[in-house]
């Protein structure tokens, strides 16, 4: 029995990835598998219906008769109800879910009886490295931060030597060092900045490290244990806080392009960056935060917009990975493949809530919702 994976064309205002890219559709197209793309679906990341059909895939116009004869659909972003209604009931969906913020949206899908799995919840285990879109998706907006930063400021990032006289290289501080900001300071390193990284796990210190950026250590010059008696160790902790703040807030005030990239999954992003350590930075410095979607890292970012105050130039970008479509979309079909192709078996598509990858994943099954934010 072969498998009909569909690929609808993204709806979502300024979603330029699509589900599949055309190297996938060559891996996947097979006796069991068959693929059906919307026309046009791929434009946008510079797959032309015709890069397709070389390699196999049906180019189908109409979307709800390309979604109502799915066992299977690949998407970016989670569809709107318009979408859901359209998906066969039985098939399985993998995307970006959102799973936090879409409790309405599973709700339908589950009445719909659609398998839904969210690359969101694929678990940080060896064995879904090739399935974590966080990951992939994380890694191309760490190395855009980079580049916008690069744009926005001033200067350039190297140290140049020229018979004009020497030029200093840029300071790029990265805070969070995650996938994203190991990204953003391997390639601030390769362009040739004075590259420094933070992160509240000091774990990260060698790796940081190992890409020749320098740690912040936040915890060096800090006092040797106090006693742990009445409001003392209070007071010493209180203290404690605030020269680790004034530290930081050193490290930013003498950068020239700050990367924040911290995120908490589910929750509100941190603050990292104040007001009042923005008013200590030079004017010509530029923040990219990358936290922009979950409310900013900087208390003066506003999502999606750019702000400058007191010279400084404030970006928090939304849906950083759009912006290289055809990578990030190369990179999410290979995740989506890797999730779902274990599934498909010469009988259909077998879902095994055992599983440790599909058991976490799975937001809707069997007519249920089974994920709670
Ligand atoms: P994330 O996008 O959730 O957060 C980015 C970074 O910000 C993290 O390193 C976090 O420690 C840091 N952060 C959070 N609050 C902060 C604060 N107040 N100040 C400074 N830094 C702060 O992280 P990401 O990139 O999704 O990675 C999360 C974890 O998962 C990491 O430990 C990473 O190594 C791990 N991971 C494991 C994988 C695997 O084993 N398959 C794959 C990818 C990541």
């Amino acid at each position: 029995m072969s498998v009909r994976i569909c690929v609808p064309r993204e709806s979502a205002p300024g979603e330029t990835r699509v589900g599949l890219t055309p190297d996938a559709v060559k891996r996947l197209n097979s006796d069991d598998i068959s693929i059906a793309i919307e026309t046009g679906a791929g434009d946008a990341a510079g797959f032309p219906d015709s890069t397709y059909t070389e390699v196999g895939a049906e180019i189908v116009a109409d979307r709800a008769a390309l979604l109502g004869s799915a066992d299977v659909v690949f998407k970016v972003a989670a569809p709107d109800a318009e979408e859901a209604d359209q998906i066969r009931e039985g098939a399985v969906l993998a995307c970006l879910l959102r799973p936090h913020e879409n409790a309405p949206l599973f709700e339908h899908l589950a009445r719909r009886n659609v398998t839904s799995l969210a690359l969101e919840l694929v678990p940080r285990i060896t064995r879904a490295q090739s399935m974590d879109a966080l990951s992939s998706q994380s890694n191309l907006a760490g190395y855009k931060a980079v580049i916008w930063g690069a744009e926005a400021l001033g200067r350039i990032f190297p140290l140049l030597m020229t018979a004009a006289g020497t030029l200093s290289p840029a300071r790029v501080l990265v805070l969070g060092a995650g996938v994203a900001g190991l990204q953003a300071i391997a390639t601030a390193k390769r362009l040739g900045a004075d590259t420094w990284g933070y992160d509240i796990r000091s774990a990260v210190k060698e790796q940081v490290e190992s890409l020749g950026g320098k740690f912040v250590d936040l915890e060096e010059g800090a006092p040797a244990d106090a006693e742990t008696e009445g409001g003392y160790a209070k007071e010493l902790d209180e203290a404690e806080q605030a020269r680790k703040r004034e530290l930081l807030t050193q490290h930013v005030a003498k950068a020239e392009v700050v990367i924040t990239t911290a995120l908490v999954p589910g929750r509100k992003a941190p603050v990292l960056i104040t007001d009042d350590m923005v008013e200590r930075m030079k004017p010509g410095s530029v923040i990219i935060d990358l936290a922009g979607e979950a409310g900013g890292n900087c208390t003066l970012s506003e999502p999606g917009q750019r702000v400058v105050k007191n010279g400084v130039i404030i970006l928090a970008p939304l849906n950083v990975p759009a912006s290289l479509p055809y990578h990030a979309s190369q990179l999410l079909a290979r995740n989506l493949s890797a999730l779902v192709t274990p599934m498909i078996t010469e009988d259909g598509i077998a879902v095994d809530l055992e599983d440790d990858v599909i058991g976490p994943c799975c937001v809707t099954h069997a007519g249920e919702v089974r994920f709670s934010a």
